[in-house]
């Protein structure tokens, strides 16, 4: 058994509707209100008991859409809704979607929340979903830092490690996650406290030192274990140097390409920094390397960097590589317009720090 199965098994499934409940409750759930479960053969069925248990107790209707397409972790903008005929349209009559794999980069997506429904995804194991949700006052730390990243226009990303990267802002939203969907045509994940945004196209240059320790949160699970030097010009990674860890990453964008020349693998895509308190750099090392252990954990922690390549569709942009890249990274500075904002992996303003909750 390893650490991963074990902690699964240590949380009691009885507690998951009052969770649930809670939830709701951070999502604005009201009596009267249309839920819409969006599952797949993967879903575990206690989510989805306690999905309709805490639907009951706040006076909300609910019900299940499975669908036979599994998206995996690795394979974003799978079109799972929409294929089968009324589907989508049964999702945008709803209030809220509760979605158990990864929607991002599918289209049908953009279209439910451009009429107003609230799309909730929950994708982590039972006491993450526990430990990670939202704790008081992460909404306003999130939107705070949401505002200062919006008015940006030059990045700069600094670390001891070799890291100086430059980018501008404010061709593409920004983005933000907080950990629960409660405002109209909101995209959340329940575990999660994020902002990010794409780089202006051709705007990063500079280069980007991967040290042991930061986290391949996707296409892997692992804690890079040697240096990845990686050049980058005209928004685009243009060499990937170093051991094991740079392998892998050169293989996977590599793979990634559709054509010879296809260079949307190595484009920069979403750029920002984690604020969740209750997320632990460490989970890998505690819980073990399943996705489903670190998918809010790792890509959260309070002053990460997380960088990242391939896609922009969710931001407005044309790409839609799979060559898709997530890394979370520590100890870096960022300044935007000049004004540090994290300094060495630390958030330093009190705006965007939120403590702890002991659970
Ligand atoms: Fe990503």
């Amino acid at each position: 058994m390893t650490p991963a199965d074990l902690k699964v098994r240590m949380t009691n499934p009885g507690l998951l509707p009052g969770l649930f409940k809670k939830q709701f409750e951070l999502c604005q759930i009201k009596p009267g209100q249309t839920i819409a479960i969006v599952s797949d053969l993967g879903t575990r069925t206690e989510y989805i008991e306690a999905a309709f248990a805490a639907a009951d107790m706040l006076g909300a209707d609910i019900y299940e859409m499975r669908v036979n397409t599994i998206p995996g972790w690795t394979s974003v903008g799978v079109p799972t809704i929409g294929q089968c005929k009324g589907t989508l349209e049964a999702l945008k009559a709803c209030d809220m979607i509760l979605i158990f794999h990864v929607p991002l980069f599918a289209s049908w997506l953009k279209e439910v929340m451009n009429v107003g429904v609230r799309v909730q995804m929950i994708i982590d194991a039972p006491d993450d979903l526990f430990a990670l949700q939202a704790p008081t006052g992460l909404k306003d730390a999130v939107m705070y830092a949401h505002r200062m990243y919006e008015k940006t226009k030059q990045v700069h990303v600094t670390s001891k490690a070799g890291t100086d990267l430059t980018y501008s802002c404010g061709e593409y939203p920004v983005m933000s996650q907080y950990g629960f969907a409660d405002e109209p045509g909101h995209f959340d994940h329940w575990g999660v406290g994020l902002i990010h945004t794409f780089p202006n196209e051709g705007s990063a240059s500079g280069r980007v030192v991967v040290s042991p320790g930061d986290v391949v949160i996707l296409p892997y699970c692992r804690y890079i274990q040697d240096e990845i030097v990686l050049e980058i010009a005209d928004g685009h990674i243009q060499s990937i140097e170093g051991g094991l860890d740079a392998m892998l990453m050169r293989e996977w964008l590599a793979d990634g390409k559709e054509h010879k020349n296809d260079k949307d693998p190595y484009a920069l895509s979403h750029l920002g920094w984690g604020l969740n308190p209750q997320c632990r750099w460490d989970s890998i090392a505690l819980y073990g390397d399943s996705p489903e252990r670190s998918r809010a954990a790792s890509r959260c922690f309070p002053g990460n960097f997380l960088f990242s390549t391939g896609p922009n569709t969710q931001g407005g942009g044309k790409r839609t590589t799979r060559g898709h890249y997530d890394l979370p990274m520590r100890n870096c500075s960022i300044d935007l317009d000049g004004n540090r904002v994290v300094d060495e992996g630390r958030l330093v303003d009190p705006k965007m720090i939120v403590p702890r909750e002991a659970r």
